[in-house]
């Protein structure tokens, strides 16, 4: 199976606007794939649409070639489909290492009262993901803010913290949406090796992401939307000769 992720001629209407038309791309699997496009093009809402936080209209998604329709967001995400969110969802009232392990509970295999016994199985448990948790922090270079409130980190600090809370429920596919927003060159550049270790450990990944640098420093493949329609996709130098991919750029410039 090539392909970690299918949209088939997905479609997507907000009252008489049309945020998604005949939307279909493939996601390769073992790909680090970028989503573009100017603001308001659709691209939140696909990653919506693939993980039924909206029903679409018309079409289909298929997770390893299986069809997602009918399937809860939270079974999507327990079959490994992960994703964040553009404005960084971390908890409040927990550290940043309580944050990272709270992204753990679909894979903990141990019973609830297994727990709660703190039988042998349960407490070898916790100890690994507390090692897991930590190494992605030092991934993310977060390491010094391990035991500091969530809430107490940079913005750019907070949008990593999320990616790397997705990655602890071990995900075969993570959704990332405009991960570098709000993140300085120093954060960006740990980003960058973050999304490439990712990728590199046998996760795929797809990324919503302006940061046109970055994408064409990580994307083995590069998806274009513009006003709700694929436009453009190839790998990055493809793109960056385009004449629509230029236009739909030039054309929000213009606006
Ligand atoms: N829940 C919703 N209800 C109504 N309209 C919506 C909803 N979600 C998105 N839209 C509209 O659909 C279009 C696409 O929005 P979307 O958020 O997917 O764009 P985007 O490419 O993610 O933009 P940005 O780069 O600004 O994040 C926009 O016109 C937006 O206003
Ligand atoms: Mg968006």
């Amino acid at each position: 199976m090539s392909a970690a992720l299918q949209a088939v001629r997905l479609a997507k209407s907000f009252g008489g606007l049309r945020a998604a038309s005949d939307v279909s791309f493939e996601v390769p699997h073992g790909s680090l794939t970028a989503l573009i496009g100017p603001n308001g093009a659709g691209k939140t809402t696909i990653f919506n649409l693939i993980t039924n936080f909206f029903t679409p209209d018309s079409g289909e998604v298929r997770f390893y070639g299986t069809p997602l329709a009918g399937r809860s967001s939270g079974e999507i995400a327990a079959m490994g489909l992960v994703r964040t969110f553009q404005s960084a969802r971390i908890f409040p009232g927990m550290t940043a290492l309580e944050n990272v392990l709270a992204g753990a509970h679909l894979q903990v295999r141990s019973h609830a009262w297994a727990q709660m016994l703190w039988l042998p199985g349960a407490r070898r448990e916790e100890h690994a993901l507390a090692r897991k948790a930590e190494a992605l922090l030092e991934l993310a270079g977060l390491q010094g803010f391990r035991d500091t409130a969530a809430t107490e980190l940079p913005m750019g600090g907070q949008k990593l913290l999320e990616v790397i809370r997705a990655l602890m429920a071990r995900p075969r596919l993570v959704l990332l949406d405009e991960p570098a927003a709000g993140l300085n060159d120093t954060e960006t550049a740990e980003l960058a090796a973050l999304l490439r270790a990712v990728r590199d450990s046998g996760v795929t990944v797809m990324v919503v992401e302006h940061n046109m640098s970055l994408v064409m420093g990580v994307a083995d493949q590069v998806v274009v939307l513009d006003a709700g329609s694929v436009v453009a996709s190839g790998t990055p130098a493809e793109i960056q000769s385009d004449k629509r991919v230029i236009e739909a750029y030039v054309g929000q410039e213009a606006a």
